[in-house]
């Protein structure tokens, strides 16, 4: 069973609609190259790159990576769920839906999905309701306090709560039921009954993607720290925190009438609505918490380009490391503006002013250059030690985060700041990424963030050459998957289907697994294979590698074993160890 249908129907379901001829229907195609061409439905584009593989039935946009099968491409051109683009295909293909328990259970979710929908617009309104009705009130005294005007309310659909009873009457009113409004998080219940989940605050919407609200922030307007200064809706069946980004839908807006090439990111709530109001509209805030990959792979389907502006406290510092991470890991050019002269970009707008902020973000340093210059403070290059061990993170960073000819660019720039020979640096950092050459007196042991990329690589590899059948026999990689990961259970899937000598195609992967762009099934499906020889000395050349990898990893733990032992014996038996594994990896590097 998948999604509430058992998997046979879904595989009739889509042999029976042919995805060139479901989408000729919404799409101009042109054939070329064995592949179906048009421009993409999804994002807004003048040269068609979205394309169909007729043999796969399965497409994929080179321009904002969406891709799927017929029934993912049905869903969103209609607009609508998964289950009821199998039920529009079933009909168009003339069979009946199969009629389940699970295709109940679905049915309802989606019908209490849309009551939550609803409960979340109708108590926007009543908190946007009570603003204009009362503006004198304290909280609408805070919004005027924080210079937001009336259009800027408006957008945002600002809203105030008074109390703690008006809202839970007045959606009881509206006949929802109070498990609703419970699961909504919109209402709490105690001892007294239901009352206002964010009583007394003042009422930031967050919408999805489509501007559809789906939970808010509120914010307290005491003083005293025993009140949590901004209240969140819980996690929901509409609401789920680490994929939502403030002022997303608008940013999503922008780009539909092409008017957005890069998203600046903030921290709060009102950080972005004071951009916003200042005429910065390609603001998104990510509302105090890490950004996550799911927030990177959204930002990614908008724009190539960002630059990260987070409150200039230390806590900002970290999270903008970290924010680097997952945007970079995600494909995208990042740059970074620290503040200075204010805590926050509201705080720097309302005291300095628009130009100077727009001033900041066009001086925005590429995120490389940042960490460089910024992991410098923590360090006395005038030590020695402090300057291994800063060249050493220096370099972990160059060799993560740049391509090849972005590398000798950042070796210059590290250079004029350590005063080593860029030759040394060089050779370094080829080391590091290398990763052949274990030990380096000089300098600290190569990250392990470059390894572990290396071997996420390989294995994407080998599913690849699984998956398109460029490889018959598999006992070479044999213990590599053996995870719970997505793609061991990928592999899992695979051999399955192998095992059963069922023959597959590539869509009924869409059907168990959630493909989003980017992700790391999504680059398997999508591996760009060399020509046929060079892939095979790649795949052998890899399979090496990481067995090096596993030997040296062997080693690494038994000198361990070795070092904490005080049994003479017991460190002699590892001593003889060490010499197998010795011979063993000299053999393979051979
Ligand atoms: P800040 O503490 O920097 O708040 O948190 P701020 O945006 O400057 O708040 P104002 O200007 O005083 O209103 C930044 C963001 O972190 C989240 C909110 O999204 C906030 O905008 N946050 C903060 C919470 O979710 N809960 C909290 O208790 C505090
Ligand atoms: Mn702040």
């Amino acid at each position: 069973m998948t999604k509430g249908v058992p998997m046979e129907f879904l595989d009739l379901v889509r042999s029976k609609n042919d995805l060139v001829d479901v989408a000729s229907r919404y799409l101009t195609l042109t054939h070329r190259g064995g592949n179906y061409w048009a421009c993409c439905p999804f994002h807004n584009e003048k040269t068609a790159s979205f394309s169909i593989k007729p043999d796969g039935q399965f497409y994929k946009c080179f321009g904002c990576g969406e891709a799927g099968n017929v029934i993912n491409f049905v869903a969103k051109m209609e607009n609508i769920d998964f289950m009821s683009a199998v039920e529009m295909l079933a009909k168009n293909a003339g069979l009946e839906m199969p009629s389940s328990e699970q295709n109940e259970e679905m049915r309802k979710r989606k019908q209490q999905r849309d009551r939550l929908f609803q409960i979340l617009k109708l108590t926007t309104e009543f908190y946007a309701n009570n603003l204009l009705n009362n503006p004198n009130s304290p909280q609408a005294e805070y919004i005027k306090s924080r210079k937001l005007n009336e259009e800027t309310i408006k957008k945002f659909q600002l809203g105030v709560s008074l109390n703690y009873d008006d809202l839970p009457k007045f959606l009881l009113k509206n006949n929802f039921k109070e498990e609703d409004l419970l699961a909504a998080g919109v209402v709490g219940k105690n001892e007294h009954g239901l009352y206002d989940f964010y009583g007394k605050r003042v009422i930031f919407p967050l919408c999805n993607g489509f501007g559809d609200v789906v939970g808010f922030s509120a914010r307290t307007i005491e003083q005293s720290p025993e009140h949590t200064k901004y209240k969140n809706t819980p996690q929901t069946p509409i609401f789920n925190k680490s994929e939502i980004l403030f002022a997303y839908n608008f940013a999503r807006e922008l780009k539909k009438q092409h008017l957005l090439d890069s998203l600046v990111i903030v921290e709060g709530h009102i950080d972005v609505i004071t951009c916003h109001q200042a005429g910065i509209t390609n603001t998104i805030g990510c509302m105090g918490t890490a950004l996550t990959q799911q927030h990177a792979r959204k930002i990614k389907q908008l724009v190539d380009n960002v630059i990260i502006c987070l409150d200039g406290d230390s806590a900002g510092s970290n999270a903008t490391y970290k924010a680097i991470d997952v945007l970079k890991n995600e494909g995208l050019r990042v740059k970074v503006v620290r503040l200075t002269g204010a805590k926050d970009p509201d705080e720097f707008i309302k005291v300095y002013g628009k130009e100077k902020f727009l001033n900041f973000l066009e001086n925005a340093i590429d995120c490389v250059d940042f960490i460089l210059q910024d992991s410098a403070k923590k360090y006395d290059l005038t030590s020695n030690a402090d300057k291994t061990k800063y060249v050493s993170e220096a370099l972990n960073y160059i060799s993560k985060f740049s391509t090849i000819a972005e590398q000798e660019i950042y070796l210059s720039e590290l250079q004029q700041l350590v005063k080593i020979p860029i030759d040394a640096l060089r050779k370094s950092l080829t080391n590091q990424t290398n990763k052949t050459t274990a030990i380096k007196p000089e300098l600290e042991q190569p990250s392990e963030n470059v390894k572990n990329k290396y071997i996420l690589d390989s294995k994407i590899m080998f599913l690849a050459a699984i998956l398109h059948k460029k490889v018959k026999n598999f006992e070479q990689i044999v213990g590599f998957f053996e995870g719970n990961d997505e793609l061991s259970e990928l592999y899992k899937f695979l051999m399955e289907k192998i095992g059963n000598n069922k023959d597959f195609n590539i869509s009924t992967l869409f059907d168990n697994f959630d493909i989003a762009p980017n992700s790391l099934i999504d680059k398997v499906i999508n591996y760009n294979f060399p020509p046929d020889e060079v892939f095979n000395t790649m795949l052998k050349d890899t399979i090496k590698r990481v067995k090096i990898y596993e030997l040296q990893q062997q080693k690494e733990d038994l000198i361990n074993k070795m070092n904490n032992s005080t049994d003479i014996n017991e460190r002699y038996d590892c001593l003889n160890k060490l010499k197998e594994l010795d011979e063993k990896i000299k053999k393979e590097k051979m």
